[in-house]
């Protein structure tokens, strides 16, 4: 079903001897939503620029239906943007901005082939109109832009891109100028736009909870490299390294030992797990959701820990766990208060074991989380050993 439609080879790119996109290797299908997920300087906006045909790669190509188009200028490639600064025309109406791409476009006359005539006026109308229906814009077309909000903006700009028919559509954080709620509604909104246009959005934002919301698939960025790409199940439930564990949800992050298959280390302790494939005894990464950790009384516990820091935040409580001295963000709906001993349980499926990488040890410590909190609270940190 799915077939592929725009493929990066290779993709090099380097401003003043400082690599910015490093072997970039992607490929994209036929009416896919792919997100280009990192954190800011990772080089997301400068591979959609180059897909887009703004920006040339220093190595490496672009092939679009498997034909290299390195070398097509921007419009002549079936591909339209919408930046983050989408600039309407403030003198022009919500009409005349979406239908100012077809006033531009010449086509065969019908009459001469060989001459080339405007659009008629009634196939832009109807072409407008049919846009303006799609991102909900129906009996807007005499407003002037001005006179909209942000996120009505954001769809007339959206619209004037999708009316000229791109077999794809780049988007550059364009949800950054909004507010909370509208971002939020906007989100459900392009994706159903997306779906009901049929056509293949490309899709730069660096906030994970909008990638996992969005996405078919999603590619995670640091550093100008690629870390992970996969649906966001994937990249939730099993990241590759500590740098995507920590990127996209919450994590905790602990040193562990591959004892066999299915068996991992950890404080010294065995824990029952799904993972297979590493060496006897490998040193791994092993993420723990906090939403995955049951508590139970202490005589019970897998491990036992003191509550030190708790946080009320509605559906549930963050409180932070300190096994001995490394701290832990665990989700709760039972209220722990601090200083609690509490024992903890993690069922198999709750632990994902990875391979140890550059990012080792860098990610997945709660304690300056629960140092910030304690010096707000003024709360003294629990004395006393922890014997796990
Ligand atoms: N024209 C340029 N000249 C020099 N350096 C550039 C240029 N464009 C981008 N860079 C650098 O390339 C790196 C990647 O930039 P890019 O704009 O692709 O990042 P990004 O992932 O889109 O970040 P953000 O989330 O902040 O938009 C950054 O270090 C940036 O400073
Ligand atoms: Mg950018």
């Amino acid at each position: 079903m799915s077939k592929e439609l725009i493929r990066l080879r290779d993709l090099c790119m380097a401003y003043d001897d400082e690599l910015v996109l490093d072997h970039l290797n992607l490929y994209i299908n036929d009416k896919e939503f792919l997100t280009l997920l990192g954190p800011s300087g990772c080089g997301k906006t400068t591979t959609l620029r180059i897909i887009g045909g703004f920006t040339t790669p220093g190595s490496g190509d672009v092939l679009f239906d498997g034909v290299r188009i390195n070398d097509v200028p921007p419009y002549k490639r079936q591909i339209n943007t919408v930046f983050q600064k989408y600039a309407l025309f403030p003198h022009l109406n919500v009409f005349e901005n979406v239908a100012f791409g077809l006033r531009m476009q010449r086509k065969p006359d019908p009459a001469n082939p060989r001459r080339k005539v405007k659009l008629p006026e009634e196939e832009i109308r109807e072409r407008v109109l049919e846009m303006l229906e799609a991102v909900s814009l129906k009996g807007f077309e005499n407003r002037r832009t001005d006179a909209l909000s942000g996120g009505q903006q954001q769809r007339v700009a959206i619209a004037r891109a999708l009316v000229n028919r791109p077999k794809v559509l780049l988007l550059d954080e364009p949800l950054g100028a909004l507010d909370l709620k509208l971002r939020k509604d906007m989100q459900i909104e392009l994706k159903r736009i997306q779906q009901q246009v049929g056509i293949t959005f490309i899709y730069v934002t660096h906030d994970q909870e909008e990638a996992l919301t969005m996405s078919d698939t999603i590619v995670v960025m640091d550093k100008g490299s690629i870390q992970q790409i996969g649906t966001p199940e994937d990249i939730y439930n099993e990241p590759k390294n500590a740098f995507v564990a920590d990127f996209i949800g919450e994590s905790n992050i602990i040193d562990g030992i591959m004892v066999r298959d299915q068996l991992v280390q950890l404080y010294g302790r065995q824990f029952p797990c799904l993972d297979s494939g590493f060496a006897p005894s490998e040193p791994v990464d092993v993420v723990i959701r906090p939403e995955d950790i049951d508590i139970v009384p202490v005589e019970q516990g897998q491990l036992t820990g003191t509550v030190t820091n708790v946080t009320f935040k509605g559906m549930q409580y963050d409180i932070i766990v300190d096994f001995r001295g490394f701290k832990w963000l665990i989700q709760t709906t039972d209220h722990s208060p601090v200083g609690a001993r509490i024992g903890i349980k993690i069922d198999p499926d709750g632990i994902h074991v990875m391979k140890k990488s550059r990012y080792s040890g860098l990610y997945g410590d709660y304690s300056s989380f629960s140092d910030e909190y304690d010096e707000l609270d003024a709360v003294e940190p629990e004395e006393g050993g922890d014997e796990a």
